[in-house]
């Protein structure tokens, strides 16, 4: 078998939960800083990630929140968007779908049309040079109340063919599901994808809720799912995928080491689960890293990363057709690599 960490680069792979925003490095936070003539409470790039230490969700979202203020223009927007797939397309990643969270920046006076212009125009850039196909998600941020939702989702209808899915992100205890009923369900009567975070710090009756008064397609995180036996039994029969996020468990304190990351045992129950990196620049790493944190601390056997990667394709919201070319690269790419 050829070396892990090769194996894993080089395996055809796909992104399910990345904040777009979280993939932000200290570098371009510098770049566009100086761009905007913004002043950064921080002295250098060093300094930035040593802030980054966290001990819970809050502390990351209070320093993400900050940190997205340097985004300013639709230039910002692509230029931030383009980085990440440049990255990704490094790390052979094939498709991505991809968070965004529009009142992050309307809350501050900078327009919808200029965030999802600037990320669209990347997107399509990187579909034409990379081949990285792509759809997009808004998420709702769940501390702020409904009316703030539905007055995103009237922002969104304007904008309608760019934007395939919607889902709930930032603080979760608190914030139950159920805050954004109404919302999630005109999202699926305009026809939308729906996702939602839950079971990150919140507890196995906020995932019941997504999943039956959201009415969610995929579960963002789910870990605490493994809490309540009859939940999980539920999840493996229906098969809802889980996109679960290595790096940013550990650096959020969900889980303490690597060794025990719930991964096996989500695969071994039955599972639909998948590796993503959610916040990249602030967790320590992206696809790759995040694939090689689990394989080598648990470890998991060369049949369960391939399991992985397969979800990662059935797990997307891509038509059949595209998920069997996709499924044809990787199957491919075992054979090649044995
Ligand atoms: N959880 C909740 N909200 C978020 C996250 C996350 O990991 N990243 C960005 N917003
Ligand atoms: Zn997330």
């Amino acid at each position: 078998m050829a070396d892990i960490r090769d194996f894993i680069e080089g395996l055809p792979k796909t992104e399910l939960h990345l904040h777009i925003e979280g993939s932000l490095e200290p570098e371009l936070m510098f770049e566009l800083a100086k761009r905007n003539e913004i002043d950064l409470p921080y002295a250098s790039v060093e300094e930035v990630r040593k802030a980054y230490q966290f001990t819970q969700l809050q502390d990351f979202l209070d320093i993400y929140y900050q940190g997205m203020g340097v985004l300013q223009t639709e230039q910002d927007f692509h230029d931030l968007t383009m980085a990440y797939l440049e990255k990704v397309h490094s790390q052979n990643v094939m498709h991505v779908e991809i968070f965004f969270d529009p009142q992050g920046h309307t809350d501050r006076g900078v327009s919808f049309d200029t965030v999802i212009n600037g990320i669209s125009s990347a997107l399509d850039k990187g579909r034409e040079e990379f081949g990285i196909s792509s759809k997009l998600i808004m998420c709702f941020l769940r501390h702020l109340d409904e009316l703030s939702a539905e007055k995103t989702l009237d922002a969104a209808l304007f904008h309608k063919t760019k934007i395939h899915g919607v889902g709930l992100d930032s603080s979760e205890l608190g914030h139950p599901p159920s805050k954004f009923k109404n919302v999630f369900e005109r999202a699926r009567r305009e026809g939308f994808k729906l996702v939602a975070h839950a079971g990150e710090e919140g507890p196995p009756e906020y995932v019941k809720e997504a999943l039956d008064i959201l009415k969610i397609d995929r579960l963002d995180h789910g870990n605490r799912s493994l809490e309540d036996a009859s939940l999980t039994e539920r999840l493996a029969d229906s098969q809802i995928a889980l996109t679960v996020c290595p790096l940013s468990n550990y650096k959020l304190a969900g889980v303490t080491d690597m060794s025990k990351h719930p991964i096996k045992t989500m695969l071994q129950k039955g599972l639909k689960a998948t590796i993503n990196s959610d916040d990249p620049a602030y967790f320590g790493g992206y696809m790759t890293e995040n694939y090689l944190a689990v394989a080598n601390a648990l470890p998991l056997e060369r049949d369960e990363i391939i399991t992985l990667a397969q979800n990662g394709i059935d797990a997307t919201f891509c038509t059949e057709k595209e998920k069997e070319v996709m499924h044809e690269k990787l199957n491919a790419y075992i054979a090649a690599n044995p």
